[in-house]
This record gives C-alpha cells, sequence and structure tokens, in this order.
C-alpha cells in the first residue's frame, strides 16, 4: 500500500504528510500496529514486534530515498521555471526627449554664444520702470495697452517682454556688452499663435560703432545656422519705443523657397522677430554715453521659431504636453 501511494506522490508535503500519516507520532499506522502487539499471545510477541520494527526500517528508508527523489525533481523543475533565455531580445528602454521649446532655446543659445555671446537671465517679475519707463515707454504710451501687462500690483507686473533685462545688463556694466536674455514672459493674450505665457530670447550689443548694417549681417548667419543654408533676412520699419530706428525681420520661406506657400501665406517671406538700434534715450536711462556708444538689440519668440521650425499650428500643442506631439520632434 505504502509502495502504491509512494508513486502517486507529487511534491514533498505530499510527501512529508503521507509519512506522518504512517511513521510520525502516537497516532501514526506504525504505533497502531505496536499497539496491537498487547492483544497477542506472549509467544507471538517477539515475532511480530520484529516484523513490525522490520516493516518500519523499510519505511524509513523508502521515505529517505524519495524525499532525495522529490528534492532532486523539484529542483529540477525550478531551474526549468527559473531559466533565463539571454536569446530574449530586450524591451528597448524609453527615454524622454527635450521639449521643442528647449530644444530651440538650447540651439539658439549654442549659435550666439559661438559669436561671443554670454546668457543673462533676469528676473519673471519687474516694476514698471525696468518694463516700461526705462525703456523709453512712457505712462500714458499706448505700448501699455498693446502688451496687455499683468499687474501684481501698483509696483510689481509680471515681464511682458525680455527686453527688461537689457536695462539690468547696461546698468551693471559699461560696453562693450554682449547678452542674450532667454526667459518667460507673460500677457494677456489668448489664441491659436499667442498663449498669456510664452518664452523670448533677447539679445543686446552695445559698443562703439555699431550700426543696423552690423544688426543684419549677424541675423543672417542666424536664420541660416536655424532655418538652413540659402535662407536670407528682409529688414521692414516697425516701431517699438526702446530701439530707433525699429524693424520686423522677415526670414525668405524656408518651405517653399521663396515662392509662395501656405506656411507664408504666398509672401515668400515670414515674420521671425522684432529689433533695432538701442533709442539713445534708453543707453542714456542706464548711465551710458550715447555719443561714444550704440548698439542693435532684438526679441525672438522662442514658440514662434518652434512652430516654424516643426510644422506646429497652434501653441496650446506646445504647452499641453500631450507625447503623441511631443515625441515627434526627437532631436539633439
Ligand atoms: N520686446 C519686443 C517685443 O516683445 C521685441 C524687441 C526686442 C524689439 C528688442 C526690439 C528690440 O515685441
Amino acid at each position: 500500500k505504502i509502495e502504491g501511494e509512494l508513486k502517486e506522490m507529487k511534491n514533498s508535503k505530499e510527501l512529508y504528510e503521507f509519512k506522518n500519516l504512517y511513521l510520525e507520532g502516537k497516532k501514526s499506522k506504525i504505533s497502531e500496529l505496536m499497539k496491537e502487539m498487547g492483544k497477542l499471545a506472549p509467544e507471538e510477541r517477539a515475532g511480530y514486534g520484529k516484523s513490525v520494527n522490520e516493516l518500519k526500517t523499510w519505511a524509513f528508508d523508502r521515505f529517505a530515498d524519495m524525499e532525495e527523489k522529490m528534492k532532486k525533481l523539484e529542483l529540477q523543475h525550478r531551474y526549468e521555471r527559473e531559466r533565463i533565455d539571454l536569446t530574449v531580445p530586450a524591451q528597448p528602454a524609453k527615454i524622454g526627449n527635450l521639449h521643442p521649446v528647449t530644444l530651440v532655446r538650447n540651439q539658439l543659445i549654442d549659435i550666439f554664444a559661438g559669436m561671443g555671446f554670454e546668457v543673462f537671465e533676469g528676473s519673471e517679475i519687474e516694476t514698471d520702470y525696468y518694463n516700461f519707463t526705462a525703456l523709453n515707454t512712457p505712462q500714458d504710451h499706448p505700448a501699455r495697452d498693446m502688451q496687455d501687462t499683468f499687474y501684481l500690483s501698483p509696483e510689481f507686473l509680471l515681464r511682458t517682454q525680455t527686453s527688461a533685462g537689457q536695462i539690468h545688463v547696461m546698468e551693471k556694466k559699461q560696453p562693450p556688452i554682449k547678452i542674450l536674455s532667454p526667459g518667460k514672459v507673460f500677457r494677456s493674450d489668448d489664441d491659436a499663435t499667442h498663449s498669456p505665457m510664452f518664452s523670448q530670447m533677447e539679445g543686446l550689443v552695445v559698443d562703439k560703432g555699431i550700426t543696423l548694417g552690423d544688426l543684419k549681417g549677424m541675423l543672417d548667419v542666424f536664420v541660416q545656422k536655424i532655418f538652413g543654408e540659402g535662407v536670407t533676412t528682409r529688414l521692414r520699419p516697425s516701431y517699438f519705443p526702446f530701439t530707433e530706428p525699429s524693424v520686423e525681420v522677415d526670414v525668405s520661406c524656408f518651405e517653399c523657397g521663396g515662392k509662395g506657400c501656405s506656411l507664408c501665406k504666398g509672401t515668400g517671406w515670414i515674420e521671425v522677430l522684432g529689433a533695432g538700434v538701442v533709442n539713445k534715450r534708453v543707453l542714456e536711462n542706464c548711465g551710458i554715453d550715447s555719443e561714444e556708444y550704440s548698439g542693435f538689440a532684438f526679441g525672438i519668440g522662442l514658440e514662434r521659431i518652434a512652430m516654424l521650425k516643426y510644422g506646429i499650428n497652434n501653441i496650446k500643442l506646445l504647452f499641453n504636453s500631450d507625447l503623441r506631439v511631443l515625441e515627434q520632434i526627437n532631436e539633439k
């Protein structure tokens, strides 16, 4: 009977229970056989005891034997279960990529750093003086409405332009000045191409004999590096209180080569930034001699550049954190 059941044993737990039933403790089958001895005639006891003991030894050996076999078998099963297949292809590790606006910012910093610009980070909270007054924007000037401003108090506001940083730099340092100032700006504006918060990159150069020609030459190099060789710039007259003359800078359409397409709305040109020769008044406001020095400044909207460069038609796509959009723009 023991043999029969032993063959059925599947694991060492079953075996252990089976062994208990037959061999261990007072209630085991072996103990019961021993108890039977009392009922026998004295002359039969010796023979009976001997055979029960033989049975016991035999059963112990069989169990020990089985136990060893079970352990080996179980170890074997475990090895098979836990075997590592080194030839299975690895799951590709998912790594993130930089946000398009960060990409553009890094690219611009690289380009301008290569021309000798230093980075100056201004602050997002400004006073009316730095954001407007020192930039030659009088109290009642329409420019203050033009850029609908978020006021924090009568004195403090969220800067509407990185140009505010120009004043901080020029107050602290005499020319030569060559700075680049990237950062967030805020305007109460909200549609497909405007967001209440967006990013700008300001550039400012002040030195002896700086002219609009220097600005144009530098911008040509810049647009070729960002949009590709062969593109050129065109300056159109514009107005900013802090530059005189002021210009709106267009780049020849990199999509159609200037022939006219949907991106440039058939004109062959795309507006990319505002710039100009630093207004003498602004230099004087900062204690820089406007007879001796002159300069140029420019302000680039980073979201706008990212939208043009990567073909994004709604600025909100840059702020929604939708991975389906962001993962498509994956470059260094
Ligand atoms: N600050 C201007 C704007 O936000 C851009 C600009 C910067 C124009 C520097 C001229 C010079 O529209």
